[in-house]
């Protein structure tokens, strides 16, 4: 069974793992280390006894809150940890009191798309050329959370 829970600095390399699996413009290692120098930054990991198989992360601002991250390894996928994720990181934003949260995704990131519109996001505006590698318009979504 999958559990959702806060990512320690200890888990950093296995989530390093992760987001070179699911991106092509990955972090660097050093990059989730430094997350943990700031209190606006909220991550979690989806773990079995097999391991960490997911993570996602949100930064707050005053109102805020950005979806900066969320991947499932590959041969995970479709079993429903997205959502989980996702429930986690919209319920965190909540206990920020923020009033809303956004995110940007690729706008040939189907799956992504749907499961953001699932759990209530809208595309409010259009980043042309924002991703490389390959060069892709970027999709700003946003979700209410009054
Ligand atoms: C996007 C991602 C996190 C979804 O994770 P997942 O664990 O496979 O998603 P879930 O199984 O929880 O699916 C939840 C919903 O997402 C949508 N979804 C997920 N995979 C999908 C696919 N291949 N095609 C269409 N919709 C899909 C569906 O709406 C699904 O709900 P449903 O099962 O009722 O149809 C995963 O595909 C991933 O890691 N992708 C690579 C990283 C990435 O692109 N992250 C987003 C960056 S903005």
């Amino acid at each position: 069974m999958v559990k959702i829970r806060p990512m320690t600095k200890e888990d950093c390399e296995a989530v390093f793992a992760i987001d070179r699996a699911c991106f092509a413009d990955a972090w660097s290692l050093k990059m989730f280390e430094e997350l943990f120098q700031y209190s606006v930054n909220y991550y979690f990991v989806a773990e079995d006894v097999d391991g960490i198989c997911g993570f996602a992360g949100i930064t707050t601002s005053v109102d805020t809150a950005d979806v900066m991250n969320i991947g499932v390894m590959p041969e995970r996928r479709k079993e429903g940890i997205g959502q989980e994720l996702l429930e986690v990181l919209i319920q965190q934003a909540k206990e920020c009191e923020c009033e809303q949260i956004m995110l940007e995704v690729r706008e040939s990131n189907l799956p992504a798309i749907a499961l953001y519109k699932k759990n209530g996001f809208q595309a409010i505006a259009v980043r042309k050329n924002y991703y490389t590698q390959p060069t892709e318009h970027g999709i700003i979504m946003q979700r209410s959370l009054e």
